[in-house]
């Protein structure tokens, strides 16, 4: 039976994993489970008989696929696969899937609870302000986004998204207001969300002549990745614009200059803490490990990205 190796770096919630075990036991498939590493080489080491991996944003670049002969799919258990080397993968033979959709729920309520911790001055004591009657601006509109607009929408807030590979109809029918350009997303947001991957195109692109558009005292939430901001300008973004604020899901490479001089204007996750629940990992977890028995079982490469 396939051997499917669990790498986590960061691991699933306890519950999350059981639930992970369950299904590929009853689907009597050998397994075993990396978590908490803390070397590359004890990765590569587990991957020398995997013929699956199920990881999160573990880095699975050619050499760990050098170190993994018998593999044949990787299961991003999540959305973004930036952290896959696609092209290393195909040239192996490697099928490469994520899981859309899994883990968004929680990754939009921390998007909320983040804009909630600024806009109440992180709970500081002064008198802050309220989301309702407020703009929040989706960049990007898949399921992270969808999901937010959805919970904003219960605040009071009104919406408007800008994706250029979403038709318009799709977020009228949402109650949201589709915008025309990016450089509107950043003109009209009290509240501005990044909902896109990672890519050559999007790496770098958040820079002064988009973040110098934002509202005097605007929000800019990053629950995407850190790659995709020009943190040289956000450092120029939060110096000009005196009111800025800036959430991360994650720790920005300029976080000690950024907390240093911004320090009340600016907050990240100590650890990407998006997908941190139990729901997101169970619903993650269990899809990776249904793909992967779909997989060798029938065949199936539904939610392949290579
Ligand atoms: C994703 O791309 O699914 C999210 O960024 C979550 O990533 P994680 O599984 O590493 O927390």
């Amino acid at each position: 039976m396939p051997k499917v190796l669990v790498a986590t770096e960061k691991p699933f919630a306890a519950k999350a994993a059981g639930l992970i075990k369950a299904e590929l036991e009853a689907a009597k498939y050998d397994y075993e489970f990396l978590e908490n590493y803390t070397e590359v080489s004890q990765l590569h080491a587990a991957l020398a008989d995997a013929e699956a991996v199920i990881i999160r944003s573990d880095i699975i670049d050619e050499a760990a696929l050098n170190a993994a002969p018998k593999l044949k799919l990787v299961v991003r258990a999540g959305a973004g696969y930036d952290n896959v080397d696609l092209k290393a993968a195909s040239a192996k033979g490697v099928v490469v899937m994520n899981t859309p959709g899994q883990n968004s729920n929680a990754v939009a309520e921390l998007a909320i609870g983040m804009m909630i911790y600024m806009a109440r001055n992180k709970f500081n004591g002064k008198s802050g302000s309220e989301l309702a009657g407020k703009s929040l601006v989706l960049y990007g509109f898949g399921y992270v986004a969808r999901y937010l607009a959805k919970i904003a929408k219960g605040f009071g807030m009104d919406i408007y998204a800008y994706d250029p590979y979403i038709a318009c109809e799709i977020m009228t029918k949402d109650g949201v207001k589709p915008l025309k350009s990016v450089a509107e997303i950043f003109s009209t947001g009290d509240y501005v969300s990044l909902h896109i991957p990672a890519t050559a195109e999007t790496k770098g692109s958040i820079n002064w002549s988009l973040m110098s558009l934002m509202k005097p005292g605007a929000t800019l939430i990053n629950t995407a990745r850190k790659e995709v901001i020009n943190e040289t300008d956000l450092l120029r973004c939060f110096e000009e614009n005196k009111k800025f604020r800036y959430v991360s899901d994650v720790e920005p490479g300029c976080s000690a200059e950024m907390m240093e001089k911004y320090g009340d204007r600016a907050y990240y996750t100590p650890k990407k803490m998006g997908a941190q629940t139990e729901e997101a990992n169970a619903n993650a977890g269990v899809a990776a490990a249904k793909q992967i028995i779909a997989f060798f079982e029938k065949g199936d490469k539904t939610f392949k990205v290579n």
